[in-house]
């Protein structure tokens, strides 16, 4: 496929533009990157090799929505600390804002950095001798979307966007005592995928002390749990969760102690797969907005007043489906077998025995009809 020279011509542009990369954060320009709801990492230049002596590289973290701050934490932090290798943290885009942190050169994955506005500038230098294998850092930012949700059931509208749900003043860290609950709806007849994109919970064993639980429907029934997460800043990718029905109900629950910074969890609806129905809610309410949508689809459901009914009818439509399709299939299949004996007959007319059949139907037929006019004439 690839000739030789454009192999070399390939692997050239490759090389390069990692050299570029390289260049672009170390070599006095900023590496911008954005920080979203989903966690995204950073090394130092050749991680896990050595980094350079010499190095100076400045990349700048954007929230990309003023007020919004940028979370910070180190995976992995090999500098020499002898020398002068270290990093520094900003509180806003240039060298000028104030320091969140100076001579980070070691790091428990407890620590994490929080800017007080959108953006966070991270520095790093080392000095011209003895370099190390660098370090690997996770950045991400999520707007504090729990509203009320900690003091009643707060109720969110899916969509077919991915929107998140954070813990309680995410990113700070979250109080002891929470008990929060948020009923997450979408269009009836859809489902709704759940991913829990980032979070970092007290870890008992078996969510004992703190836990995130999704329940796959409206409300804490038995053995409905879609999701139980107590984890702590798991580097593995998140998995998503599909509900069998347009509900989900996020429970956060804490216990007296140990804070930690919570979670962020994404929300979607998948689109409504239904022939005939039009249904598209752009409404706020949820509940509200899905019954006038269910009564007017007229598609087998009665007044849908609560959630459990509209779970039901998935299956219920599919087997009266399925059942009247088998039924159509029986009565066709009898009407071409009548048909079939018919022709066969009607060619070996000579046999008396299917002749004898065949009259009688046709007789009691002709009885019947004329039972009632005789009586009616009568
Ligand atoms: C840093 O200095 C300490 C004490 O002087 C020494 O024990 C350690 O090995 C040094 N570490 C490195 C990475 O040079
Ligand atoms: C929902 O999740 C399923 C399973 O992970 C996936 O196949 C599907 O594409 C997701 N839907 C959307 C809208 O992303």
């Amino acid at each position: 496929m690839f000739g030789n020279r454009e192999m070399v011509w390939f692997v050239g542009i490759l090389f390069l533009d990692n050299i570029l990369k390289v260049l672009c954060q170390c070599s006095g320009s900023t590496l911008t990157l954005t920080a979203s709801e989903i966690p995204a990492k950073f090394t130092s230049p050749n991680y896990p090799s050595n980094y350079a002596d010499n190095s100076a590289c400045l990349w700048l973290l954007d929230s990309g929505v003023a007020g919004q701050p940028v979370m910070l934490y180190g995976d992995d932090m090999f500098l020499n600390c002898n020398n002068s290798d270290f990093i520094t943290i900003y509180d806003g885009p240039t060298q000028i804002n104030s320091l969140i942190k100076l001579n980070l050169c070691t790091t428990a994955p407890t620590l994490v950095y929080i800017s007080s506005d959108r953006y966070m500038l991270v520095e790093f230098n080392s000095d011209p001798s003895n370099n190390a294998q660098g370090f690997e850092l996770t950045y991400i930012s999520a707007a504090d979307t729990s509203a009320t949700g900690c003091t009643a059931e707060y109720a969110l509208t899916a969509t077919t966007s991915p929107q998140y749900l954070t813990s309680a003043g995410f990113p700070a860290t979250y109080s002891s005592g929470s008990s929060c609950r948020w009923l997450i709806s979408g269009a009836s007849l859809s489902t709704l995928n759940i991913t829990i994109t980032w979070s970092d919970i007290e870890n008992g064993g078996s969510c004992e002390f703190d836990a995130l639980t999704v329940y796959d429907g409206q409300y804490m029934c038995e053995n409905s749990e879609l999701i139980i997460e107590c984890s702590t800043r798991e580097t593995a990718p998140a998995s998503t969760y599909t509900t069998t029905a347009n509900h989900a109900l996020v429970i956060f629950t804490s216990d007296a102690s140990l804070d930690k910074y919570g979670f962020v969890l994404e929300y979607q609806q998948n689109p409504v797969v239904t022939t005939s129905t039009t249904s598209t809610t752009t409404t706020t309410s949820t509940t509200v907005s899905s019954t006038p949508t269910g009564t007017t689809s007229s598609s087998g459901q009665q007044s849908s007043s609560t959630d459990t009914e509209t779970q039901v009818d998935i299956p219920l439509l599919f087997a009266c489906a399925i059942g009247g399709a088998g039924f159509v299939v029986i009565i066709v299949t009898i009407l071409h077998a009548v048909k079939f004996l018919k022709a066969k007959k009607l060619k070996k007319s000579g046999m008396i025995k299917v002749q004898t059949i065949a009259p009688l139907p046709a007789r009691t037929a002709f009885d019947r009809r004329q039972g009632p006019n005789t009586l009616s004439f009568v």
